[in-house]
């Protein structure tokens, strides 16, 4: 048996607080009940271990649309080998309970891998964005973006929705599915949810329970480094080399942090820049704590 599906056996989750759904076919049929009732249907793709990042993400569905899928996948395709596919937690309970306390959603689609790849892996079938994954996270993840726009290609056809709510902590991820989402023709609206932080500035994420105390304390450089370089833009820098020295040398004050890049680029297209001149741009970094990787993100704008 491929073990992927050894980690993800089929099975039948009951349960009498929301409806999981984990087939495919019984998805596309409750999205298109629910659309031919004219109601509107949001999306919100998750790998689970939810936190209140994504319990936003719920919320904000719930302010846009009359009925709220999330699906829960990790996603074997998005992890290349080495990476934490093994580990990443799994907490289905858990996140039944936290979705209930942010007052319920409609549809949790949970398939299993075997659902979404049923010839196995790698599947025969893949969508790639291309030039968008070549630099920030794309650089060092090999074939990670295409995992993501294939499962997130298979999620929008199995749910159907109308909007699909993304968050802007993922600015590569979401700037590669809007392009997909236009050039493919789905018809849905993506919103990008900012990035929610906890009180120190850190970004949430699923992996900063991975943490320990000094790590997570330590790992407010991330924002406080990317508040510094969009500060110094907004003073009037228009040298991409002096903002990425200047976030360079705030990661680095922290003892336990280890950069993987410091990056400025144009926003839209994701290319590097070395100057800036008017336009949207988004500062990010990669950086490690230990075997945990955490990203995190900017954007700014600079007037004609
Ligand atoms: O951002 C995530 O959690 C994942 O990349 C996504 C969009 C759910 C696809 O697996």
């Amino acid at each position: 048996m491929n073990p992927v599906f050894a980690i993800f056996p089929p099975s039948r989750i009951e349960n009498d607080r929301v409806q999981i759904i984990q087939t495919i076919a019984e998805m596309q049929s409750t999205a298109d009940a629910v659309r031919a009732g004219g109601q509107r249907l949001a999306l919100v793709p998750t790998m689970g271990a939810l936190h209140e990042g994504h319990l936003e993400l719920v919320r904000e569905a719930k302010k846009q649309a009359d009925h709220v899928t999330v699906s829960i996948f990790v996603n074997p395709t998005q992890f290349a080998p080495g990476e934490d596919f093994e580990e990443y937690p799994r907490t289905l309970e858990a996140d039944m309970n936290a979705l209930e306390d942010a007052g319920g959603v409609d549809v949790i689609f949970a398939p299993s891998a075997e659902e979404m790849y049923p010839f196995g892996l790698p599947p025969y079938t893949s969508v790639n964005v291309r030039d968008l994954d070549r630099y920030l996270c794309g650089a060092f993840r090999e074939g990670h973006f295409e995992g993501v726009t294939s499962v997130v290609s298979k999620l929008f056809l199995a749910c159907r929705p109308n909007l699909a709510i993304f968050g802007q902590k993922d600015a590569q991820q979401l700037a590669i599915i809007r392009r997909m989402t236009i050039e493919q023709g789905f018809g849905i609206d993506i919103f990008g949810h900012p990035i929610v932080r906890e009180a120190n500035g850190l970004a949430m994420s699923s992996r900063n329970r991975y943490l320990n105390p000094e790590e997570r304390r330590q790992a407010r450089v991330l924002s406080q480094a990317l508040q510094h370089a969009a500060g110094l833009a907004g003073g009037g820098e228009r040298t991409v080399a002096v903002l990425v020295d200047a976030m360079r040398e705030i990661v680095a004050s922290a003892s336990l942090a280890r950069l993987q890049y410091a990056e400025v680029v144009d926003a839209e297209t994701l290319q590097p820049v070395t100057a800036l001149h008017s336009g949207r741009f988004l500062a990010a970094l990669a950086v490690f704590f230990g075997e945990t990787r955490l990203i995190d993100n900017t954007t700014f704008e600079i007037a004609p």
